[in-house]
């Protein structure tokens, strides 16, 4: 049985993690599966809950940044900065682990991943709980991540121990990673925090070409991932305004143009790139739920948010 707590019940849930349970809970970008960083056998259960393969290591969700010292060495001076400018927010940095933090959580790495989440409920939770929490997003492995509790249930319903059952992932889109374990910096993954931005407190950074990405120690990234059951076609404006008297019973559109009265299965329009953003994963479920064939995605320009949009496009519409 999975216990369902309200956003008034996160001692509860903070005894679950300090027992050794798992925990779904919101955080600003997606939801996170919970458990104790430092209990092998809570991390086991994140493992297996998501069928997540053990090569993938899991991000460490801290409270504040006077917990980092315990868990990571050497520093960066730099790190203290994006921390300053970013945190509590949408940003992971991987930095050389300590000693303590087990390999089950980093995969066999020397790195850790640390981010410091704002959501609210997420924030409350880690205190409460004090101890440094591993959290992959709460979805099973290679599905869309999960932005609504209902849609967590609907993956990982009786294989978790308990879900905060409150909303609020405003940004949608999972954090931006980026590797200070290795000179030059690189980008790992593009979120909400942009290249562009973390360009001006890391003049040097890199991005990662798809090559790079294929060998790279973010073994995350070589996994199929974002995909609904349905096919995820990435459609340019010009073509869609072409292409939409085609839509039909069994496609399902999102994008920013709304171009057409015509019938889709689903179709979601949004205002800007980042509501384009924060609803994506759950339109990608709901299509799903509807049962449709084929998912037309608006393309959008890489800036800004819209950079990690289009690479969670890229990735869901690659052929599995
Ligand atoms: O927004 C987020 O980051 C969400 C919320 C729950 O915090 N979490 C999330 O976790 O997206 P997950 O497990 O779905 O993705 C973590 C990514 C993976 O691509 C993983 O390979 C990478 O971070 N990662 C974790 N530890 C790493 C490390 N030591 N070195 C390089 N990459 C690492
Ligand atoms: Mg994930």
């Amino acid at each position: 049985m999975t216990e369902r707590l309200t956003g008034k019940q996160l001692e509860r849930a903070a005894e679950i993690l300090s027992q050794g349970g798992t925990v779904a809970f919101p955080t600003e970008t997606v939801f996170g599966l919970g458990a104790s960083c430092f209990l092998p056998h809570a991390i086991e259960s994140v493992f297996r809950a998501k069928g997540r393969p053990t090569d993938n290591p899991l991000i460490v969700h801290l409270a504040s940044a006077d917990q980092l010292d315990a868990l990571c060495d050497s520093v960066p001076e730099v790190a203290y900065r994006l921390i300053a400018t970013w945190t509590p927010g949408p940003l992971t940095m991987v930095l050389k682990k300590k000693a303590n933090v087990p390999y089950s959580v980093t995969a066999g790495l020397e790195s850790v991943a640390i981010r410091f989440p704002s959501h609210p409920i997420a924030r409350e939770l880690l205190k409460l709980a004090k101890i440094p929490v591993a959290a992959p997003s709460a979805n099973r492995s290679g599905r869309p991540s999960g932005t609504t509790w209902k849609s967590v249930l609907d993956d990982l319903d009786g294989q978790i121990d308990a879900i905060v059952c409150e909303d609020g992932c405003s940004v949608g889109v999972e954090s931006t990673v980026v590797d200070l374990h290795c000179d030059p910096p690189r980008l790992l993954r593009p979120g909400a925090v942009s290249f562009s931005e973390l360009q001006r407190l890391l003049p040097n950074i890199m991005a990662m070409t798809k090559e790079q990405t294929a060998e790279a120690n973010s073994p995350g990234l070589r996994h199929r991932h974002y995909q609904p059951k349905a096919r995820v076609e990435i459609v340019d404006r010009e073509r869609l305004i072409d292409k939409a008297h085609l839509g039909n019973e069994s496609t399902a559109l999102i994008g920013i143009t709304d171009c057409s009265d015509l019938h889709f299965a689903l179709k979601v329009i949004c205002t800007d790139v980042n509501e384009y953003a924060a609803k994506l994963f759950e339109f990608m479920r709901e299509a799903d739920r509807k049962g449709v064939n084929s998912i037309w995605c608006e393309q959008v320009s890489d800036e800004g948010v819209g950079a990690a949009l289009m690479d969670r496009l890229r990735r869901a519409s690659e052929p599995s």
